[in-house]
């Protein structure tokens, strides 16, 4: 028998060490860093907003989070008239009471296929029905139908018109548009039980598909893209290999496709740069670094977006010989500012607040830039590396986005990805870590 003095100190041990696990776990949950690109961070972008609130409501982020970074996931997202207006507000009721917390985990979840399902993958015409298994393992029977119907509606779950099908698409999974929710039966059985009206429904699904016993197999190629959408190939295969590889092929006979004007856009932008104040080094690169704004305009004529990290002129003093001497050096420095894609202040606070540090892939691969939320912005690097967003918003014209920081980043680690992506085009010639600040230059640093 222990005296009981030595009890409580074992239970204080114990008690500190559950402290510890606790706080390693928040600790390992903190350390996932969700790409920008990735499907949940449209999804919280995107219209479908009510559904995104039930996520976060939810608490699911972190689920999905992690789902994420392990395969793809396909959501078949309602539109907000669906939960808005056709939902019946007592069931609406009862998911958002916090003690049906996990009904409503297990409706949302039940919306998620932990894989990659885009259209063309759907059965085709009088083919069978293709059932997938739902991320909502708390159903039984957690297999969601797809179908396609004779008229050509795509359907899921039996009842739910696809209406924007292939809506958002990301690396790392899709959005498809439907015009109603989906509620697994447990749900459903949770809810009537609750309310203690079994003969009362939501918005029940009604007529399971009946099985064709033909082969499961998809028949129809993928349509032609949609006017607008972004380019089919990653935007590391359109650009031109760097100033110290291969000079880059003639463009071939009948090559990119010109949607847009890219070249009057960048000139656009660097004027915008120059009347703005305070970003003068910058906008002066730009013109005499000419392969640099060909190549960005070349890139937005090819349909690419792109969102530049702007040093402000204060940042640009700072960077010393050493940083520039090097052949191709400002070249490589700017590539590191160049992001892959169409971000605003907001978008990028918005995911920085919710996810508390996002990934964002630049042109200079494979380096990724970090950002976290730090004092009410957005703020990119780490630690004494590091830039905050002063000027939000510079240019923003829906292909090209510039947003104004207090620094000039350097890629300090690159995050090791399991996925081999595309060797870089360029030579990883880093330009190594160097404190900013200990060798001013007052002037043209260049
Ligand atoms: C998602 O799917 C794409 C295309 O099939 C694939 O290249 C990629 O590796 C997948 N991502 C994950 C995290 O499995
Ligand atoms: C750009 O080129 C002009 C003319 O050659 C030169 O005077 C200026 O210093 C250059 N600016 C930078 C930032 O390289």
């Amino acid at each position: 028998m222990l005296p009981p003095t030595m009890d409580s100190k074992i239970y204080g041990a114990v008690y500190i060490f559950m402290l510890f696990i606790a706080f390693m776990n928040v600790n390992a949950l903190q350390s996932t860093q969700i790409s920008s690109n990735s499907v949940l961070v449209a999804l919280l972008d995107s219209h479908y907003t009510e559904l995104s609130e039930l996520v976060e409501k939810a608490l699911l982020l972190q689920t999905l989070e992690q789902a994420v970074t392990h395969h793809n996931i396909t959501i078949f997202a309602p539109n907000n008239e669906a939960l808005e207006r056709q939902m019946d507000p007592e069931f609406k009721r009862f998911l958002l009471e916090p003690r049906n917390l996990k009904s409503l985990q297990n409706l949302i979840l039940y919306h998620i296929i932990p894989g990659r399902v885009g259209s063309h993958n759907w059965p085709g015409d009088g083919d069978a029905v293709v059932h997938h298994s739902t991320l909502c393992v708390g159903e039984s029977d957690n297999r969601l139908p797809i179908m396609k119907m004779n008229s050509g509606e795509k359907v899921v779950g039996g009842v739910a018109k696809v209406v924007r099908p292939d809506d958002v698409i990301r690396p790392d999974g899709l959005i498809h548009g439907i015009e109603r929710l989906l509620v697994p039966q447990s749900v459903q059985e949770d809810f009537n039980r609750r309310r203690n009206l079994g003969s009362i429904s939501a918005v029940l699904p009604e007529g399971a598909p009946v099985v064709d016993p033909r082969t499961h197999r998809l028949r129809k190629p993928a349509g032609p893209a949609p006017a607008g959408s972004p380019p089919a190939l990653p935007v590391y295969d359109a650009m031109a290999p760097g100033p110290s590889l291969a000079p880059a092929p003639a463009p071939g006979p009948g090559g990119a496709h010109r949607h847009f004007d890219g070249e009057s856009q960048v000139k656009d932008f660097i004027h915008t740069l120059l009347h703005y104040g305070g970003y003068n080094e910058l906008a002066d690169i730009l013109v005499n670094l000419t392969s640099l704004a060909t190549e960005m305009g070349k890139l937005v004529s090819e349909g690419y977006v792109l969102t530049v990290l702007a040093p402000n002129d204060e940042a640009m003093a700072k960077l010393t010989t050493d940083q520039l001497s090097d052949p191709g050096a400002p070249e490589q420095i700017m590539y590191y500012h160049l992001i892959p894609e169409y971000q605003t202040e907001e978008s990028m606070y918005n995911s920085v607040r919710r996810f508390g540090k996002v990934q964002y892939d630049t042109l200079r691969l494979p380096h990724k830039m970090v950002a976290e939320e730090a004092d009410g912005s957005v703020k990119f690097g780490q630690q004494e590396e590091s830039a905050y967003l002063i000027d939000p918003d510079i240019y923003t014209d829906g292909r090209i986005s510039v947003q104004g920081i207090d620094g000039v980043l350097f890629p300090t680690t690159v995050i090791p990805s399991s996925e081999t992506k595309v060797s870089p085009p360029v030579a990883p010639k880093v330009v190594t870590k160097q404190r900013r600040g200990m060798f001013f230059f007052g002037k043209k640093v260049l």
